[in-house]
């Protein structure tokens, strides 16, 4: 059965040019919840190799932009979008909106705009530990959720992988209460031996920082 489930996301990816089958987890999550759309200004944390950027680049149109971080080199592969700026980051070397404007890049982000929408798929490179690979998780959302108040508009949305277990869970009921409405979903096309769920967050109550 998971041999299957990977066989066929993995082929239709390939059949509709999409860098990743993650892409039908970001689809499941948008047409369910409607989280992004025409115009807006997204950021994707764990970004590589792309297939979210590859569909948000098609919702958002001309006049929205992307912008995706991750620790790995820019995928030339996407050289050709519009509208989109890659840069090779860490994420714990954000703190500022500022700190994405500091690379030579085609497109001038307005330090004063906070992002539509938070993506985040980053997944940190497993131990085989589950204890361990939980808890690396789980630091890789709580950043994404300390950098909300400064990246993140009032009234905008978040889809947050999170691996279920440990102390994710408490940490993302926490969270609840700074979102008009908050839901999980595990999508269909989550593989069947993956912990993975996305906290999906919408209407930001913002925060001070
Ligand atoms: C499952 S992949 C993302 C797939 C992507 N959503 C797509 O559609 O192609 C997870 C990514 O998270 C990135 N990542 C892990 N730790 C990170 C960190 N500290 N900062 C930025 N990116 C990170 C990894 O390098 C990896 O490329």
């Amino acid at each position: 059965m998971n041999f299957k489930v990977k066989d066929h996301y993995y082929k239709k990816a390939k059949e509709e040019s999409y860098l990743a089958r993650s892409i039908y987890k970001l689809d499941e999550i948008n047409v369910k919840y409607a989280i992004i759309k025409t115009n807006d200004f997204v950021i994707d944390f764990g970004y590589y190799p792309g297939s979210w950027v590859q569909y948000c680049a098609k919702i958002v149109g001309d006049e929205g932009m992307i912008v995706g971080v991750d620790i790995q080199e820019i995928n030339t592969k996407l050289k050709n979008l519009q509208n989109v700026l890659l840069l090779k980051k860490d994420i714990d070397q954000l703190n500022t909106i500022a700190d994405l404007c500091t690379e030579n890049t085609k497109i001038n982000i307005n330090c004063a705009n906070k992002f539509d929408v938070v993506l985040s798929d980053m997944a940190p490179k497993t131990t085989g530990i589950k204890m361990v690979d939980q808890e690396n998780s789980l630091n890789l959302v709580r950043k994404v959720f300390d950098l909300l108040p400064i990246f993140l508009k009032v009234k905008g949305n978040i889809a947050i992988k999170i691996f279920e277990g440990g102390d994710g869970q408490n940490f993302l009921k926490e969270q609840k209460c700074k979102f008009e409405d908050f839901n999980y979903l595990r999508p269909k096309s989550t593989r069947s031996c993956s912990k993975e769920i996305f906290a999906i967050g919408k209407g930001y109550k913002g925060s001070k920082v």
